[in-house]
């Protein structure tokens, strides 16, 4: 086995945008596995726009310590194990770092099980922390039913995309909000969305009058800054606001954030409720099963972005925060070029 593992360490926090100063490609000795924990080689690396906020200072956890590995969720197999429930060769999924090997405690690694035939990056792309978010969103904060317009930002990515759909499938009248052409042509083209606007392009605000003149029932709110305020004055009387991140804000550092105008929220007496998946995951196994089934139904797609080799997990990450970037889906780093 090698005898270094490369990782990237959080050397600084970040300051707006310049994760470059941040964050340093550097071989490491080996982790080695304490008692009841497990080493895994990486098989695969998430990358979330949360991981901002990680590097930056406490959020919904800690702040990632000066000098570490960055924390990240991974996919990868078992190589070495000091716990009786795991054995080498599992492939397990956990909260890992950027790095090419983790120690992991056994009892915080989930066995990921058979697929049913899909690749692993399913297990990320269509069923982790995206698709169980976009179900809690849409299901349990947003609450839409059969006949509401329901509108979600950032709807390309890899949460919007699926709650676009999982919106679709409740009957409900959808429409996404993306940052160029191409992503909005596939929104309406390939996943089944009844109106894509190109915020880059297109008078948001306007656009949403001319298309919702009843107003918008529920926001799924991914971005924040200018695309939300379009949304929130567009609001139909009673509308619900799922609000699931704000990634236009994540690099002001407490610069002039532009929330939501909270106007137009008093107006129509309309509810905006925050939600962390961490607090759901009670949800998730109803998640995955309807997600599955879905897709074996072929009432949904997911789409994921995958970049080969850690090396270039910082480039790929940078284009989380550019609007417009290439990408659509779920982003990820494939770390062991072996993986499927
Ligand atoms: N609450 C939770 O538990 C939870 C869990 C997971 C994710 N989230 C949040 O959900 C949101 C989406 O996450 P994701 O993983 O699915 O990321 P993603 O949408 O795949 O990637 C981020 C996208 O945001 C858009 N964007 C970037 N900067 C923007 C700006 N200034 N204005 C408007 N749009 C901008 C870009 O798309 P365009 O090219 O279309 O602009 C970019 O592709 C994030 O806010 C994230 O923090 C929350």
């Amino acid at each position: 086995m090698a005898e270094i593992s490369r990782s990237w360490v959080l050397v600084q926090r970040p300051v707006g945008d310049d994760f470059d100063s941040a964050l340093k490609l550097q071989s490491l000795p080996m982790p080695e596995p304490g008692e009841g924990q497990v080493l895994v080689r990486t098989l695969y690396l998430s990358l979330d726009p949360a991981n901002r906020g990680w590097m930056a200072g406490p959020t919904y956890i800690p702040a990632v310590p000066l000098g570490m590995p960055m924390w990240g969720g991974i996919m990868g197999k078992v190589v070495e194990s000091n716990a009786p429930s795991i054995k080498p060769g599992d492939i397990v999924g956990g909260f890992g770092s950027w790095s090419d090997y983790c120690v992991l405690p056994a009892a915080d690694v989930n066995k990921i099980p058979d697929m049913g035939g899909l690749p692993l990056s399913a297990a990320q792309g269509l069923f982790g922390g995206a698709g169980g978010t976009a179900y809690v969103g849409v299901i349990d904060v947003g609450q839409v039913k059969p006949g509401q317009t329901f509108v979600v930002s950032g709807a390309a990515g890899s949460v919007g995309s699926l709650a676009g759909q999982i919106a679709k499938i409740q009957g409900a009248r959808v429409i996404g909000i993306a940052g160029s052409a191409e992503k909005c042509a596939w929104l309406t083209d390939e996943l089944g969305f009844d109106h894509a606007i190109d915020y880059q392009r297109e008078n948001v605000r306007k656009r949403l009058g001319d298309l919702c003149p009843n107003g918008v029932d529920v926001y799924f709110e991914n971005v924040g800054g200018a695309v939300g305020n379009a949304v929130v004055a567009n609001l139909a009387k009673g509308a619900r606001v799922a609000l699931c991140g704000l990634v236009s804000q994540y690099n002001l550092d407490g610069g002039p954030v532009s929330g939501l105008d909270m106007l137009p929220v008093l107006l129509k007496g309309a509810s905006v409720q925050g939600f962390i998946l961490l607090d759901y995951l009670h949800r998730l196994g109803e998640a995955s099963a309807k997600l599955g089934q879905w897709l074996a139904e072929g009432k949904i797609k997911y789409h994921v972005d995958i970049t080969d080799g850690l090396e270039n997990a910082l480039a790929s990450f940078k284009t989380l925060f550019q609007s417009g970037a290439s990408h659509k889906g779920k982003m990820m780093v494939r770390v062991d070029s072996q993986a499927n």
